[in-house]
């Protein structure tokens, strides 16, 4: 089973430029999660901060018992066999046929001989749908096959935790739901702990148990896809809606006067429900669809039912519309349990996070609500 990964108070800055602040996550052992964001908001510095290769400045990163924002270089090495990356770009080495570059973690980091490696290679391959490109150099192959290279590379040392940063770029639909059924299935068959991010509304809407936004340097909220799903936030249904009405503006922040003018234009024509399509995904309102399930013939997903009974103990903690979906989505023992108040709270137990309010941060609190509607950064 997957590791869960705990993040808390987490800060980066490059220089005098802060990425984002205060990042308290937890990403609970086998389930899947998205982190979405606008470009440029910190998201692949989130990801390559989780396996070691930045270092923020503050906070805590705890997995297996290690933090490995502050344990030494020889503990980082051994930590990072934990995890498997698809870089965004899938950074295969582009003088290596698809055999080498998958190979190269097993070469690099275990004894193995040849032949292991090779039935581990094909394997994994396979598992991808790469099998017979053996021979290819990533530069002769599309970029759908390259994404499904890296994520064949990333799978080789059975990790637990596995990060992915957009998997689905540069692909075309049809691709992007081969991709994402491969990415459930594999959580099926291997239940490690998946965070994936991307920009794609039908992937966060289908695809994930929590889903996170980053914006304006603060993770503006993380937890259960209904959470997110059912928010009024402003900016949670911005993004979720693929609009252009909101906070979150092309370069940067709008003024508040702006923002209130497009919403009651948005609200004059009948709300998200009624806003068209946005680039990538359609337009989903206030809609929970059904979650993405394991192809026919593979085992159920084991993350689902330990699901299940963490957000079943955190069903009091939810608005009326989040917790109706969350609900719904719980079989009748747990449903059972709850109603006769079996469960009793469990704070902090992890995969729910709220931003504090700018200027209430001092109070230690995750639990509170809102982000600052607009104007700055309070
Ligand atoms: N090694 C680095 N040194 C200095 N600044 C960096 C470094 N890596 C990233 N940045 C800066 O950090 C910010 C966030 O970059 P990042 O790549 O994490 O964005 P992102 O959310 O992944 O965006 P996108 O959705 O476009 O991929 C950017 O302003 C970028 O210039
Ligand atoms: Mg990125």
């Amino acid at each position: 089973m997957g590791v869960a990964v705990e993040v808390s108070g987490l800060t980066k800055s490059f220089g005098s430029q802060n990425i984002w602040s205060d990042v308290t996550l937890t990403l609970p052992p086998g389930e899947i999660s998205v982190l979405l964001g606008p470009s440029g908001t910190g998201k692949s510095v989130f990801l390559k901060s989780l396996v070691g290769l930045l270092k923020p400045e503050k906070g805590s990163i705890i997995i297996s018992d290690t933090d490995i924002v502050t344990c030494s270089e020889h503990k980082l090495y051994d930590v990072r066999r934990l995890f498997g990356v698809l870089f965004q770009d899938g950074a295969l080495f582009g003088s290596m046929n698809l055999y080498d570059n998958i190979a190269f973690p097993l070469r690099e980091h275990t004894k193995k001989s040849e032949n292991d490696i090779r039935n581990i290679v094909l394997e994994k391959m396979e598992m991808v749908g790469l099998q017979g490109a053996e021979g290819k150099l990533p530069g002769e192959i599309s970029g759908g096959m390259r994404k499904r290279a890296g994520l064949a590379r990333a799978l080789v040392l059975d990790p637990e935790v596995i990060l992915f940063d957009e998997p689905d770029s540069g692909l075309d639909p049809v691709r992007v739901a081969y991709l994402n059924q491969l990415i459930v299935d594999l959580n099926a068959q291997i239940d490690a702990t998946f965070l994936i991010v991307t920009h794609d509304i039908g992937t966060a809407r289908t695809v994930p148990d929590n889903l996170g936004l980053l914006f304006r340097r603060h993770l503006a909220m993380f937890g259960p896809r209904e959470q997110l799903l059912t928010s009024q936030e402003p900016v949670v249904r911005q993004f979720l809606n693929g609009r252009r009405e909101g906070p979150i503006g092309m370069s940067e922040e709008k003024d508040v006067a702006q923002v209130e003018a497009e919403m009651a234009a948005l609200e004059a024509r009948g709300g998200d429900a009624h806003n068209g399509v946005g680039p990538k995904g359609a337009s989903g309102g206030d809609a929970v669809p059904p979650q993405l399930e394991p192809s026919p013939g593979l085992p159920e997903r084991k993350a689902v039912r330990r699901r299940q009974e963490r957000v079943a103990r955190m069903l009091h903690e939810f608005d009326p519309d989040t917790a109706e979906a969350i609900r719904a989505s719980l079989p009748e023992d747990l449903l059972a349990q709850a109603d006769a108040g079996a469960f009793t709270p469990t704070r902090g137990s992890g995969g729910r996070h709220w931003a504090p309010e700018a200027d209430a941060a001092a109070g230690g609190s995750t639990a509170t609500a809102v982000l600052p509607r607009s104007g700055g950064e309070g």
